[in-house]
């Protein structure tokens, strides 16, 4: 078995800027409530017009992983893109990703598995450094998520929390002491309509809602059980970290850090606490950034990483929860 090795990182948000104030002009909603409840003191939208898809974005993180790696899109065997937001049905991002990069006509996998999507990326680029199949790959996390928003005070539960952005990194076949240990993946599918987007679908498709046009049906916006999810969350993150921890034989405290999926900031403090950790443990940023789902993690690492807060040989943490309900970690020796 090869071991694996985070080469480089990076990452990219849309420059429009959106407050907790500028929501108000869409909904009732204040600073104060949010703040509170979550943390978050704004989020990157992306306009109309500046370019940004959930592909575009993914390519300008991936750009800036390669340079930092000093890889050429050439050197890339294999990309894996985690999103719940992918530009069209089918096909997935990551072929568009391909093609932008100009990377020669290698494989292109999507992963749908939302706030827990880096997580599972991670670990399945993972195995195909460590069975040697492939050399160097390209995961990114990237999400358009205000264009699903339901801006009304209907969906104000929903909609503040989420913000767009894309983080990548380039995961190669380490020649020394870097590996990712372990990671460890979960889902328990009888919770998967309690954080759901359900329409459209083959279930749901577009010809059948546009027919049966109903203003009270909301299938196409997200949907969370805000309270139900926040229960399981800060029971499954600390899960599944220890799950990872107990599997190499550490603790918490041996964690240098820890970089959440960005869900709610009282997640992340529940879980440190549970966990008996310092603040310098752990890696927070969703004031700036709100919820990016599949991108939080790679977007967190890259700007640890920036501030000089990941360092060579360091013990680096990952886990997420979120839509499926699916939960896992991984543990990285930097
Ligand atoms: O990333 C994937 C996983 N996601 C998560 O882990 C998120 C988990 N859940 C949460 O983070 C929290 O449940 C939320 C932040 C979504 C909501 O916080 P909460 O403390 O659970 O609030 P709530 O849903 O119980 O709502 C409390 C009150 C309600 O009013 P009433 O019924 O008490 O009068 C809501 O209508 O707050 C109201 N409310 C708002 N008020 C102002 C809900 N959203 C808003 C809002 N602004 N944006």
């Amino acid at each position: 078995m090869y071991k694996s090795k985070i080469l480089g990182l990076g990452k990219y948000v849309p420059d429009n800027i959106v407050t907790n104030n500028d929501l108000t002009k869409y909904m009732d909603t204040n600073d104060q409530w949010i703040r509170e409840r979550t943390g978050i003191e704004q989020r990157r939208w992306a306009v109309p017009g500046d370019g940004n898809t959930t592909a575009t974005m993914g390519v300008k993180a991936a750009k800036i992983a390669l340079e930092r790696a000093r890889l050429s899109p050439k050197d890339i065997d294999f990309i894996v893109f985690a999103t719940l937001s992918p530009d069209y049905y089918f096909p997935g991002s990551g072929v568009l990703v391909q093609e932008m990069l100009g990377c020669d006509t290698i494989g292109a996998l999507d992963i749908r598995n939302q706030c827990s999507g880096f997580v599972y990326a991670l670990a399945t680029a993972d195995q195909f450094i460590k069975t040697g199949m492939y050399k160097n790959i390209l995961v990114i996390g990237s999400e358009l998520q205000s264009t699903g928003l339901d801006l009304s005070t209907r969906g104000r539960g929903v909609a503040v929390l989420f913000g767009d952005g894309a983080g990548a990194l380039v995961l190669s076949r380490s020649n020394d002491d870097s590996d990712i240990l372990s990671n460890h993946l979960h889902s328990e599918g009888k919770l998967a309509k309690e954080l759901s987007v359900l329409a459209p679908g083959a279930l749901n498709p577009p010809n059948k809602l546009v027919e049966d046009w109903d203003p009270e049906d909301l299938s196409y916006y997200p949907y969370m059980n805000g309270n139900f999810v926040f229960k399981h969350a800060v029971t499954r993150f600390p899960e599944a970290i220890m799950e990872g921890l107990n599997a190499v034989n550490l603790t918490p405290q041996d964690i240098d850090l820890l970089v959440p999926h960005q869900a709610n900031l009282r997640i992340s403090q529940f879980v440190q606490r549970k966990l008996n950790m310092r603040d310098e443990q752990i890696m927070n940023n969703i004031q700036k950034y709100g919820n990016t789902t599949a991108a939080s993690i790679p977007i967190a690492m890259t700007e640890a990483w920036e501030a000089g807060r990941i360092k060579r040989g360091d013990l680096v943490v990952t886990a997420a929860f979120g839509s499926g309900f699916t939960w896992g970690s991984n543990i990285i020796r930097f």
